[in-house]
């Protein structure tokens, strides 16, 4: 559904300390592929705790509309009966991705390989970011794409009646890539192999090995390199979707730079691939204990326990980009509350997420008051153990997690911070302000 809500604007404004427990939603990236997959398997998927967002919704309708049958159980509970690998029906309308470039970009990989045609379009943020990346590896299968100028939506693909195999090189590390290519090749006879330099999230692997793909990484020299074995039968799986590190984010940075905090956050997937922001936070000496490890579908999860913490300013590796990508804008927040510079390097991918997130909380932070330089891959904030400013509106350009860092950072600051627009926060956090509210947060 493309964004077409009256603006809403917000504020947060100084807080007491922050109590209790934040049950944050299903992760976004794997209840995207949990539909998809399940739209791609024989039989009915059972899913339990996905991520009721606006952008998870939006890829439910887009696989309803290639024929899958989905339903709705109960909350975050839902059912997909899959029509089988190379079983799309074409939609008879246009596929409206809204805001979302993970879900555009995966269901165009699902569907490439398959003699339908879909256009696919979206929200105005979507509409300005970069399709090319996906559609480019996607025409080596046989498929026909059209495209705006500057390869942007609204894109129409005709699938490959033929598909073939295809050994792809990721030029960015991107999952999105990777998971495009590697569900174009469920249905590509042989062996389609995608290899990427730096290592990005895994899920798409995890879950296609659940299914019952045949799916192997082996790290070489060249990277990690993913050898699907196409045209399997895949067999619905019930998945347990893990709670959201991502969005975990907001409440525990939230609870570091709030005095006299203290907050539990169960449940929450531990991935690895997903880990940078709590490596990272570690470094700059956050007191967060990792509580009752276990597995839940697939994935390593556990109870968070964080509390308010003196934090020192640190240097993010390049190379923990990957694993912290939609991390860096509330890591910028937290930063500007540590003592001392953090640096965050090889961060050019935030260039061209929902938003410019450089230039978006570059802008956002210096109106407020921090002491913020960029160039086009890093971002460094001079932190001063606080945030003296505070008192601007900042411009959200339709990113949720601009939203929610500015919010959380008007928790904290000496004035209130406002944005312009929290609406877009229902793409990936529809509880966020009567969660936030819950833990003693002064949102509204
Ligand atoms: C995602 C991958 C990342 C991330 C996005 C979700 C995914 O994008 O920013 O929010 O679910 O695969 P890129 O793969 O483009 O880095």
């Amino acid at each position: 559904m493309s964004h077409s809500a009256e603006p809403l604007p917000m504020t947060a404004r100084r807080s007491g300390p922050l109590k209790g427990e934040a049950q944050v939603p299903g992760d976004k990236s794997i209840s995207h592929r949990a539909l998809i997959l399940g739209a791609l398997a024989v039989g009915e998927t059972h899913i339990t705790g996905l991520l009721e967002g606006q952008d998870v919704l939006d890829t439910a309708s887009a696989m309803q509309a290639f024929g899958a049958r989905v339903e709705r159980l109960g909350e975050g509970e839902w059912k997909v009966h899959g029509v089988g690998v190379g079983g799309f029906a074409e939609p008879e309308a246009v596929i409206d991705c809204g805001n979302s470039g993970t879900g555009v970009r995966l269901i165009m990989g699902a569907m490439a390989t398959t003699p339908v045609t879909a256009t696919f379009t979206g929200d105005a943020s979507l509409s300005r970011r970069p399709m090319g990346r996906v559609t480019d590896p996607l025409e080596l299968f046989g498929c026909e794409v059209t495209a705006r100028e500057g390869k942007r939506l609204p894109v129409t693909i005709k699938g490959a009646a033929e598909p073939v195999p295809v050994r792809y090189k990721t030029p960015v590390a991107s999952a999105q890539i990777k998971s495009a290519v590697l569900l174009a090749g469920l249905n590509a006879p042989g062996q389609t192999v995608v290899i990427e330099s730096e290592p990005t999230r895994d899920h798409t692997e995890r879950m296609l090995a659940g299914f019952g793909a045949s799916i192997t990484t082996e790290v070489t020299e060249e990277g990690r390199v993913i050898t699907l074995t196409g045209r399997p039968e895949l067999k619905p799986q019930p998945v347990a979707v893990p709670r959201d590190p991502s969005s975990a984010a907001f409440p525990v940075a939230a609870a570091l730079i709030v005095p006299g905090s203290e907050i539990r956050v169960p449940g929450v997937s531990r991935n690895p691939t997903r880990d940078g922001l709590y490596v990272t936070l570690l470094e700059m000496g956050a007191d967060i204990r990792f509580e009752n490890a276990r597995e839940e579908g697939g994935e390593p999860v556990a109870d968070l326990l964080v509390r308010h913490s003196a934090l020192k300013g640190v240097t993010v590796p390049p190379e923990r980009a990957a694993s912290m990508i939609d991390e860096f804008p509330i890591l910028s927040v937290v930063a500007c509350f540590a003592e001392g510079p953090t640096v965050m390097r090889g961060v050019h991918e935030l260039r061209v997420k929902e938003s410019d997130r450089i230039a978006a909380m570059e802008a956002g932070l210096i109106a407020n008051g921090a002491r913020v330089t960029s160039t086009e891959d890093s971002m460094t904030v001079e932190g001063s153990g606080g945030l003296a400013g505070g008192g601007a509106s900042v411009v959200t350009h339709l990113d949720h997690r601009i939203a929610m860092s500015f919010l959380v950072a008007g928790l904290a600051s000496d004035q209130p911070i406002s944005v312009d627009d929290g609406s877009p926060i229902a793409t990936s956090f529809p509880d966020f302000l009567p969660l936030m509210q819950r833990l003693g947060a002064a949102i509204g």
